[in-house]
């Protein structure tokens, strides 16, 4: 089932397969938010563009988000704060309220129909009210020292009592509406999008990008991935996760408004309206890549009815995150590359990062001086605020590359494996990832990640294989979803 932005949404016009090499100045890998933002800005400026989507505009996590447009991080400010201290706290609150107004800029600039508007967000609590919990003032301190207009105030509107932050004047959309209008107004430019051009190699050195069909010689190149392709230095410190959305109509009009987070659990919460139907749509179940537990789905469905009164469940996705290890995203010029960029490090907040990124690296390119691009540049080595981060996310690769390569069961043959199910198993001596489909057609692919070689698990919610290590997803034919990982998974012999 696919997420509910794609109510009403525009087709991009699909240009015919790429199958011919080709020269521009900038190639940008991927047309999700921080992608287009950068071909828009650099188009603009009279660059020639190339975007290469391996899906759809707008597909991967930008189409899977929360359409949530907040200056502050949904971790909170105040362990930013502990991290970074009073100046860079008040810098990240800074960039980040500026990229939101540039997004309400380029809404209006292009007239993207994105129901773009401008909503406070809750920080909420549904325990005792008094004391009030040390981290609630901690982060309400945070937030008024920054200068945003928070208050204690209680819930908006919801069906059980819950009370903690109202912060003023954040804002949200449909996030795949807009980036399409980007994509339109890319159009507009002249710029041409590829979607369904999945990129094999990138060297930067030769300024060369490699599709299945050509080759693309690019001035400078971006990789707007939402992780860099291929093996890169941050990635060993990064951890990925993975949460879940469901989307209902609730009987009766009584829909909640805002940007809702409701910490304990934590479940985030916001309500969507498309032509006369509005819909709720929680977040949650958040765990590692790679790591699924349970039906996350039917535990969101399960807390909806819980709180309100459900008429019909109607969509229900997910979306991955990267999360950097001292806190900030990775953005700019890469290691050892001066025509090489990347974004990443977004945690759940990559909406407002995705659009500064994308602005900072325009102006790198441009060779205009960006004030953020200090703050979060991709080259920065932070020991003091990530080394325990770096140390829990080797120790984690460690773990899974011992436990999977040691642990797999072996089969002798593929007949236990009924229609639905699907293993991971040593036959033959070579680690297979096994599928057998409800029609009950057998899918064998070799369960070896291409990226680095750590070994996929079953995510039965989505029905992928994907990787614990660096977050590489592949569909049940092997081929790449997102991640690191340029290649699909390989057909073993005797399984073509
Ligand atoms: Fe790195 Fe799989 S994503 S080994």
């Amino acid at each position: 089932m696919e997420a509910m932005w794609r109510l009403g949404s525009r087709a991009i016009a699909e240009h015919p397969p790429l199958d011919e090499d080709a020269e521009v100045d900038v190639a940008v890998i991927g047309a999700g938010i921080t992608g287009l933002t950068a071909a828009l800005a650099l188009a603009e400026a009279g660059q020639r563009v190339m975007v290469l989507e391996a899906g759809t505009v707008g597909g991967g996590v930008t189409g899977g988000s929360t359409g949530n447009l907040y200056a502050t991080l949904a971790s909170g400010l105040a362990p930013l704060r502990r991290k970074w201290g009073d100046q860079m706290t008040a810098d990240v609150v800074r960039a980040r309220a500026e990229a939101i107004d540039h997004i309400e800029a380029l809404v209006a600039r292009h007239a993207i129909e994105c129901d773009f508007r401008r909503q406070p967000a809750y920080r909420l609590v549904t325990g005792e009210r008094q004391p009030t919990p040390h981290d609630l003032e901690d982060e309400l301190d945070a937030l008024v020292g920054v200068g945003l207009e928070a208050e204690l105030a209680d819930g908006p509107g919801l069906p059980f009592d819950s009370w903690g932050i109202r912060i003023a004047r954040q804002a949200q959309f449909n996030p795949l509406h807009y980036v399409q209008g980007l994509a339109h107004g890319l159009l507009g430019e002249g710029v041409v999008i590829h979607q369904h051009a999945p990129v094999r190699e990138i060297d930067a050195g030769k300024e060369l990008v490699r599709t299945d069909g050509a080759r693309v010689t690019a001035k400078h190149i971006v990789q707007a991935t939402h992780t860099p392709k291929g093996i890169s230095l941050v990635q060993a410190g990064m951890p990925v996760s993975r949460e879940y959305a469901v989307g209902a109509r609730l009987r009766g009009d009584d829909y909640p408004e805002g940007i809702i987070w409701v910490l304990d659990p934590f479940h985030s919460l916001r309500s969507y309206r498309h032509g006369d139907e509005r819909y709720l749509l929680v977040v949650g179940e958040k765990h590692p890549t790679g790591e699924h537990r349970g039906d996350h789905y039917q535990q969101l469905r399960e807390y909806l009815a819980r709180h309100f009164d459900v008429a019909a469940f109607t969509h229900h996705w997910s979306a991955q995150q990267y999360s950097s290890p001292d806190g900030l995203p990775y953005i700019g010029r890469m290691h050892g590359r001066d025509n090489l960029y990347m974004a990443t490090g977004f945690a759940a907040d990559g909406l407002v990062w995705g659009t500064l990124a994308g602005r900072i690296i325009a102006d790198q390119i441009l060779g205009r001086v960006n004030p953020w691009q200090a703050c979060f540049g991709a080259r920065r080595i932070t020991p003091g605020k990530s080394a325990l981060q770096y140390a829990r996310e080797n120790a984690t690769v460690t773990k899974h590359m011992v436990k999977d390569y040691l642990g797999t069961e072996k089969l002798d043959g593929f007949d236990g494996i009924a229609p639905g199910q699907a293993r991971v198993a040593t036959v033959e001596g070579e680690k297979l990832a096994i599928h057998r489909t409800e029609a009950g057609d057998l899918k064998v692919l070799s369960a070896v990640c291409p990226h680095m070689k750590c070994i996929v698990h079953w995510n039965a919610s989505e029905s992928t294989w994907d990787c614990p290590c660096h977050g590489s997803r592949f569909d049940t034919e092997g081929e790449v979803i997102e991640g690191p990982a340029f290649h699909p998974l390989a057909r073993p012999e005797g399984h073509r």
